[in-house]
């Protein structure tokens, strides 16, 4: 790596915003899965930032716009100072593919039963130039043992013929193959036994030794365990950033603190009205004008339903919502919103 490299940011998204437009018969609806997200991942620093939030809150999209995977409708983002918002083909786009790689969701269905494992790695190598055919041993060797396993186990053999966990492990070798400044991984243990979930998560934790994880889940003790910062998601806000210890130890925004008591103390005694639904979201609230929580909000006040709430940086944090307006001020905004700085780990 060349030793010229003084990015302050690996990635940093700016109010990146991705829009579906479907038709049904004769009328147009207008989604906004994604709205104006902002992040920044550190290029000093390697950390775990989970994004968690209830299903259809935008995450997979975000996740995938981060991938390259899907087109901004507007907004920007940068991965080492270059523009990667719209990279369509060419070298830049070998280039970002490279540096940001996925680890998608079911290890099972991403393994052709019938094509050995060792054929995706291979072919990896070969997609990305990682080496030539006669050394791509090398690579593939040294992406296995980094997820505890080597090329004599898996050689040979079949999809069926691992577990759950190993075939993911495999899924995330196979992501290692370039050496990537970034993994961005979707659901990545949703499809594993509780069990082998842990495991997984602390292989994680392992690789943040040589690169950084954007980890989505709905799982917030996975979440609370692993990462070193979450974004909660609600209706394609990012409505809470900051440190896991701040966002999820004492949540601010009435959304985070409504999922962690309905997803970490599952009373069935607790009044409905203060369990906070998982359920999709309706697309209608996403066009809706003020906060897109209020419908749902305990602390709802009347500005709520008018005007769309700032980000405010409370307590190390930024949260999305009216209650804590007084207390912003710009320089506070931008520290809440920084990457971890060395001290704090
Ligand atoms: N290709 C698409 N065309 C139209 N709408 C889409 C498309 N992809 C996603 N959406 C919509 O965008 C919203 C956000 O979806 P997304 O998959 O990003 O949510 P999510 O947070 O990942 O949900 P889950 O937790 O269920 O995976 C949803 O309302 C979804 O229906
Ligand atoms: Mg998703």
């Amino acid at each position: 790596m060349p030793s010229a490299e003084t990015f302050k940011a690996l990635l940093r998204v700016q109010d990146l915003t991705r829009e579906f437009v479907s038709r049904r018969g004769l009328s147009t609806r207008h989604l906004v899965a994604v709205d104006r997200a902002n992040l920044t991942i550190s290029a000093d620093q390697h950390e775990i930032l989970t994004i968690a939030g209830e299903s259809g809150s935008g995450k997979t999209t975000l996740a995938r716009m981060m991938l390259g995977l899907v087109e901004p409708t507007s907004g920007h983002m940068l991965f080492k100072d270059r523009d990667v918002s719209h990279i369509t083909g060419g070298a830049n786009r070998k280039w970002f593919r490279r540096q940001v790689q996925p680890v998608f969701q079911d290890p099972f269905a991403t393994f052709n039963p019938l094509r050995r494992i060792e054929s995706y790695l291979y072919e990896t190598v070969g997609n990305y130039g990682v080496a030539p055919r006669k050394t791509a041993d090398e690579p593939i060797e040294r992406a296995l043992n980094a997820v505890g396993l080597s090329l004599r186990e898996v050689k040979g053999r079949y999809p069926s013929e691992l577990s759950g966990g190993q075939l993911q492990r495999v899924s995330i070798a196979r992501a290692l193959i370039t050496d990537p400044s970034l993994l961005v991984a979707d659901e990545p243990v949703s499809m594993l036994d509780a069990s082998l979930r842990m495991s997984v998560v602390n292989l994680f934790r392992e690789l943040k030794a040589r690169q950084s994880v954007i980890y989505i889940t709905h799982d917030l003790a996975t979440a609370y365990y692993a990462s070193d910062r979450v974004a909660i998601m609600l209706r394609g806000w990012i409505v809470e950033l900051g440190p896991v210890q701040k966002v999820l130890g004492e949540p601010k925004h009435p959304y985070t603190q409504l999922l962690k008591t309905s997803v970490l103390e599952p009373d069935p005694r607790q009044k409905s009205t203060e369990r906070v639904s998982l359920a999709t979201s309706d697309e209608g609230s996403f066009v809706r004008v003020g906060c897109r929580f209020a419908d749902r909000c305990p602390h709802v006040m009347d500005i709520c339903r008018s005007v769309e709430p700032p980000d405010v940086p409370v307590d190390g944090r930024l949260v999305k919502c009216h209650l804590y307006e007084s207390q912003s001020s710009t320089e506070e905004a931008a520290e809440a919103a920084a990457p971890l700085v060395a001290s704090a780990t």
